[in-house]
């Protein structure tokens, strides 16, 4: 830990900031906006076909299936696998809440397990005696834009013959082994929301999947369950893309990569400049290649951590300060504190530091140096 004399930056560095991004690719979106306008092409169409070939690309994988949100993404794809009431499917505790909604949506049961204390990532190891007859699927979360053990998790799933769903909400290019996430599991599910790292301009969700089955059925799903207009062949859902969302992931999709190299730039600088004992980062995997959606660390003590990077302009976020199983919403379930000791202390005690493209060299190195001096 060194001691250095620092001056307070003259402006807060907040967690998340999109306006750079946006000022950025602004004449682009908004040419791209005109062409939809004059399409009329506002619901589904053409632009939102654009953006699911590309991304199917992106993730390699044979088909993506664009829906207006990544909730509505880990809804549809349980009814897709045909899930719902009296069946259940595991979900790791330490995730927003939304990877349990697909599945209670369904009208399914989410039964959660604890993750690693080190990853952060779904414990493989845990989920075995959560198996019981009514078992469908496991859905892992490549949290904060880190792959899970994958491999771990999918052998526990082929054993035992329940399906293996990703949710990469927080994680669009991030790879396992190499390769892109998005094609280990039966599906994906994608959120756009505006803050992720590939964020439509309005909100926004996908799922890819090499299934042709699980396409065709999710086509109809999304669209009131119709393949053939006003011939309805089971209960459906208005949950389709929209054309302006579409048309401005398809820009953003041209710097993905980019913008993901330099998140994993800012994260490496974190990780190998930030020298303080009292910070306890999500360690990383040699196999799994995150992409820094965001980056939490553990300090010693949260509410005196946060005063102070507070105190020097610096604005954290927390992600996420309540555990799924402690969810009001979920206290039906019978959960109490202590069933999931690792994710109760990541909720505790999280603190996002910055992370987005456009953070500059200058501001990085002001906040490991604030916290080195911490
Ligand atoms: C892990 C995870 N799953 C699901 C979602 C839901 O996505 P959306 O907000 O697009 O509905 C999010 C994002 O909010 C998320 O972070």
């Amino acid at each position: 830990m060194s001691s250095i004399t620092i001056e307070k930056y003259p402006k807060k560095i907040n967690c998340l900031d999109l306006k750079g991004q946006h000022q950025q690719i602004k004449k682009e979106v908004f040419e791209a906006f005109e062409k939809v306008y004059e399409n009329t092409a506002f619901s589904g169409g053409p632009f939102v076909e654009e953006f699911e070939k590309g991304f199917a690309a992106y993730t390699q994988t044979k088909h993506v299936i664009g829906v207006n949100n990544g909730t509505s993404a880990l809804h549809l794809a349980m009814l897709a696998l045909g899930i719902g009431a009296g069946d259940e499917v595991i979900v790791p505790a330490n995730t927003f809440i939304a990877t349990a909604w697909g599945v209670s949506y369904s009208g399914a049961t989410p039964v959660f397990v604890d993750c690693d204390k080190d990853t952060w990532e779904i414990d493989a190891s845990k989920i075995e005696n959560k198996i019981t007859p009514k078992t469908k699927a496991v859905i892992g979360v490549h949290l904060y834009g880190m792959p899970f053990d994958i491999d771990a998790v999918k052998a526990v799933c082929d054993k035992h013959k329940i399906f293996l769903l990703e949710d990469a909400a927080q994680a669009q290019g991030a790879r396992y082994n190499g390769k892109a996430i998005g094609g280990f599991g039966e599906m994906a599910c994608f959120s756009f929301y505006p803050g992720k790292n590939l964020g439509a301009c309005g909100e926004a969700g996908g799922i890819s999947t090499n299934n042709e089955a699980y396409k065709k059925h999710l086509h109809s799903l999304r669209n009131h369950g119709s393949t053939e207009r006003y011939y309805h062949d089971e209960v459906g859902y208005n949950m389709r893309m929209g054309g302006l969302e579409g048309a401005s992931l398809t820009i953003k999709l041209k710097y993905i990569e980019g913008w993901n190299n330099r998140r994993r730039a800012i994260a490496k600088r974190y990780q190998k400049e930030i020298k303080n004992q009292k910070i306890k980062m999500q360690t990383q995997p040699a196999n799994a290649d995150s992409v820094f959606h965001l980056f939490v660390v553990i300090p010693d003590d949260k509410n005196k951590f946060v005063a102070y990077l507070n105190e020097w302009n610096i604005n954290p976020g927390f992600h996420y300060p309540v555990p799924c199983h402690l969810q009001k919403a979920y206290a039906n379930l019978g959960y109490k504190q202590g069933d999931f000791p690792n994710s109760e202390k990541l909720a505790a005690n999280c603190v996002s530091l910055p992370m987005y493209n456009e953070l500059t060299d200058e501001e990085v190195t002001y906040v490991i140096n604030i916290i080195n001096n911490y």
